[in-house]
């Protein structure tokens, strides 16, 4: 028997046992006459006590032990003279009286503790070693435990689990496929899922009501902290919906998540805000909500005053940072600095000052006098000791800025507390998307998602202005779910085709399959998917999905522990009848 208990266990009830622990040298210290080791396994860390004057061949060889070396150990549990409080096993060591190398270890390219010296790539390139850490394998207990919550939940309410294939045809979830070509069917190649969208759709046509799955997705888009290439979903669907159906079921399981994993109760409904609300007031269809400080349109009331950069501009927006008045020019030219830069693209950074003793001083104090920034401030409902930070131009892109001023000053004033959870659903967002780049409209969440039937009329007049029936779920400021309610009527799916430039034949060659599907029999039906990785990340209070998955890929969409992708054989070219072109 390698061990009688881990390393996490043992507790002060136990001094006196005779046990034994198997792990991995974590530190070990010489101190006069004894040797100290720290043992881990992924429950904990227990202090090992090697005596010089007890058994000196067992010490010595204690004194060779180096990081990472798998031992095991025989001994007895004792009481601690100095205990650590901050370790579960700190009030208790185990003396030592035999011990097993059972595997020797080379010395690891960087600390395996709570903190490491190792940099980002090298702890990706060995990953294996950088999961012992305690952090990352709370995050992976976390993600079990979510799981396991998730499929508790799903299970109490009649879902059933169903596994839908990897290797399929093209899903339009906006991002470029991942493709697979195929041996047994030369030239042609499968598509790995962005998500099983078809298939639950199908599946709801098959009668199954009520289906759910955590399942991986693939998207070939450029990553960010919270994008990977390979993403787990919580994939689901429902028949016989509305809207408000959906939103309560799910609703259900952000309550169960909240409630079962961090011991938080949300009271009432989460609260439904338009997209266009969302825009307007924050400047993001993923608002977070934990701070006010909404932006306000000053456009009608800042124009006009022969300041050419407001007057040529299209939209002009402002937010109000409460006691900020302080801000020093070093400052201000930081915020400038950071609303300049290519990634939010504003051309500057208009501030006022509303002093202590009622008087204004802006960095437009040439255009705007006193009753002008009194206007301004009234619109923010700022007071004395606030500052007012405005943005002008275009009004997508301005808003998109002042969104990401509003985000930052939240961070930088310390309101984005990570331990407060504000949910909202995010409804009503705009059908359809105008792509300059080539000139016709994309489905904004995908294309069988349903129109608003109110909206079907501006399919003629209008179509940019057609509402979705689609929502999305944002817990301080985190997109962490979107769905909607499907077209189930054939002809309004063709309308849909129709409106984002798919031929009749473009449009059986990518969809028969689920067009045909809707003539045997489909019920109404509507879903939604949640990114896990995103939920996890959030409960555990991290920015980036990469920590919450064991073998994640970097930025450039590289496994750098397997060094993938890579190179396959010319064998395996010719198998696939594939030629590299050079
Ligand atoms: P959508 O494309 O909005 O909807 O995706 C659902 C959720 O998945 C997460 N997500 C990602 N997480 C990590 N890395 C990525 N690259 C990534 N892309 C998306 C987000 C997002 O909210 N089939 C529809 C759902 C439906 O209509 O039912 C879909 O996939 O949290």
């Amino acid at each position: 028997m390698y061990r009688t208990h881990t390393c996490g266990e043992l507790r002060l009830e136990n001094a006196g046992e005779s046990i034994s622990l198997s792990g991995w040298v974590q530190r070990s210290r010489d101190l006069g006459g004894m040797t100290f080791v720290d043992l881990r396994d992924r429950y904990g860390i227990t202090q090992l006590v090697f005596n010089m004057e007890e058994n000196e061949g067992l010490c010595k060889q204690a004194r060779k032990l180096g990081r990472e070396f798998v031992i095991q150990v025989h001994g007895k549990v004792t009481e601690r003279s100095n205990k650590n409080s901050k370790m579960t096993t700190g009030d208790i060591e185990i003396r030592v009286n035999e011990m097993n190398l059972l595997k020797a270890a080379e010395v690891p390219p960087f600390t395996i503790e709570e903190e490491s010296d190792g940099g980002d790539e090298l702890r990706m390139k060995y990953r294996f070693l950088d999961l012992r850490r305690a952090p990352l394998r709370k995050n992976l207990e976390l993600r079990h435990k979510m799981a396991q919550e998730i499929r508790r939940y799903f299970d109490s309410e009649d879902f059933l689990e169903i596994e839908t294939p990897f290797l399929i045809k093209s899903t339009p979830e906006g991002a470029r496929d991942f493709v697979v070509p195929s041996r047994m069917n030369e030239g042609q190649f499968y598509a790995l899922p962005q998500s099983p969208q078809t298939f639950k759709q199908l599946l709801m046509v098959a009668g199954y009501d009520k289906y759910f799955q955590i399942v991986k997705c693939f998207r070939d888009e450029d990553l960010r902290a919270d994008r990977q290439p390979e993403f787990t979903q919580i994939d689901c669907e429902m028949s016989f919906v509305e809207r408000d159906d959906v939103l309560d079921t799910f609703e259900g399981l952000a309550k169960h998540l909240f409630r079962n994993i961090l011991k938080v109760e949300i009271e009432g409904s989460f609260p439904k805000m338009s997209y266009d609300q969302a825009i307007e007031e924050y400047g993001s269809d993923k608002p977070d909500i934990r701070f006010e400080m909404k932006i306000k349109d000053l456009t009608s009331i800042a124009k006009g005053k022969d300041f050419r950069v407001f007057d040529d501009s299209e939209y002009i927006g402002a937010i109000c940072a409460e006691g900020c008045v302080g801000y020093s020019r070093k400052e201000l030219d930081g915020l400038t600095d950071f609303v300049t830069r290519p990634q939010i693209g504003a051309k500057g950074l208009i501030y006022a000052r509303y002093n202590q003793d009622g008087s204004f001083k802006s960095s437009v104090d040439k255009f705007f006098g006193t009753e002008d920034l009194k206007a301004w401030a009234e619109e923010l409902g700022a007071k004395p000791g606030d500052l007012i930070l405005v943005l002008a131009g275009e009004r997508t892109p301005t808003l998109k800025a002042l969104s990401e001023l509003r985000l930052e000053m939240g961070t930088r004033l310390g309101i984005r507390n990570k331990d407060v959870y504000k949910p909202l659903w995010i409804v009503d967002f705009p059908l359809l998307d105008w792509d300059e780049e080539t000139g016709r409209f994309h489905a904004m969440h995908h294309p069988f998602t349903s129109p608003k039937i109110e909206d079907l009329d501006l399919f003629e007049s209008d179509p940019g202005k057609v509402r979705a029936n689609a929502y999305d779920l944002v817990i301080n400021g985190v997109e962490i779910g979107g769905g909607s309610i499907r077209i189930h009527d054939e002809d309004l799916q063709k309308l849909m085709f129709k409106n984002l430039g798919f031929t009749d034949e473009e449009a059986r060659n990518q969809f028969g399959f689920l067009m045909s599907a809707f003539r045997y029999g489909a019920p109404p039906h509507g879903g939604i998917a949640f990114g896990f990785d995103r939920w996890v990340a959030l409960f555990a209070g991290l920015d980036s999905i990469r920590d919450v998955i064991a073998f994640p890929k970097n930025n450039s969409g590289r496994d750098v522990m397997i060094d993938s992708p890579s190179d396959i054989s010319s064998e395996q070219l010719d198998e696939l009848k594939l030629q590299k072109k050079k």
